[in-house]
């Protein structure tokens, strides 16, 4: 009987810039053998990222890399790309990364740069998500994973997650639940990434080979308030 070659873990490196809650829940899946890679390392623009104190407590490699110390925003993109490329990423998670990349770096990084947006884009890119979700009226949003590309907040989508925005809802409320979502999607982007399921086809993601974990895809807004 043929014998699938084994993959090795992925090597996927994880940019942050604040609380890491979604660095937590990708740190989670790899512990549990739901994503097949390790997190080689956390980078942060920010020293007080919280995130790298979660990081620090699974013994994975930080770096402290503050963009006020470069005049260009290219240098600074380089100096990440050098992390990067330093600890052999092969995939590059934004969690809470909030600096815009050049598009210089999202073109080297095509195809294994991934997203995280508190919003069921392409409806509400930018900052302060919830409060214009809020303001617009509208009874859903949710999170999407996503590829990047040069354009902030746009790319081909990989997943996404459903919340009702509830007519007493702040947008720290809803972020809130919007996060919970975060939580479930972000590892399962990164379990298809690494088992080499995402196909990108006309700028539109397939994931082949659809298994049992799957279904739980599909988040009945109405399930969780
Ligand atoms: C998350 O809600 C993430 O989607 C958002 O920042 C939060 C980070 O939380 N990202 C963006 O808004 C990027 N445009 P975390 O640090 O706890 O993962």
């Amino acid at each position: 009987m043929p014998v699938a070659p084994l993959r090795p873990p992925l090597r996927i490196a994880v940019l942050i810039s604040g609380g890491g809650s979604n660095l937590q829940a990708l740190m989670d899946g790899c512990a549990t053998g739901l994503i097949p890679g390790q997190i080689v390392l956390v980078i942060s623009n920010r020293s007080d990222a919280f995130g790298l104190e979660r990081a620090k407590k699974y013994q994975i490699p930080t770096r402290v890399i503050d963009h006020r110390l470069f005049s260009l925003r290219a240098s600074f993109d380089q100096m990440v790309a050098r992390a990067l490329e330093e600890a052999g990423a092969e995939l590059v998670c934004l969690a809470g990364f909030m600096r815009v990349l050049t598009s210089d770096f999202v073109q080297y990084y095509a195809g294994r740069l991934l997203n995280i947006h508190p919003a069921l884009l392409p409806a509400f890119p930018g900052i302060h998500v919830q409060r214009q979700a809020i303001e617009a009226g509208v009874r859903f949003s949710g999170a999407t994973v996503h590829f990047v590309v040069p354009e902030v907040d746009s790319g081909p989508i990989v997943i996404q997650a459903v919340v009702p925005v509830l007519a007493d809802d702040t947008p720290d409320t809803l972020a809130a639940r919007i996060l919970r979502q975060e939580h479930r999607i972000y590892p399962l982007a990164v379990r298809w990434f690494a088992q080499g399921r995402l196909r990108l086809e006309e700028g539109r993601v397939r994931v082949m080979d659809g298994e049992e974990d799957d279904l739980g895809v599909l988040v009945n807004p109405m399930g969780e308030a």
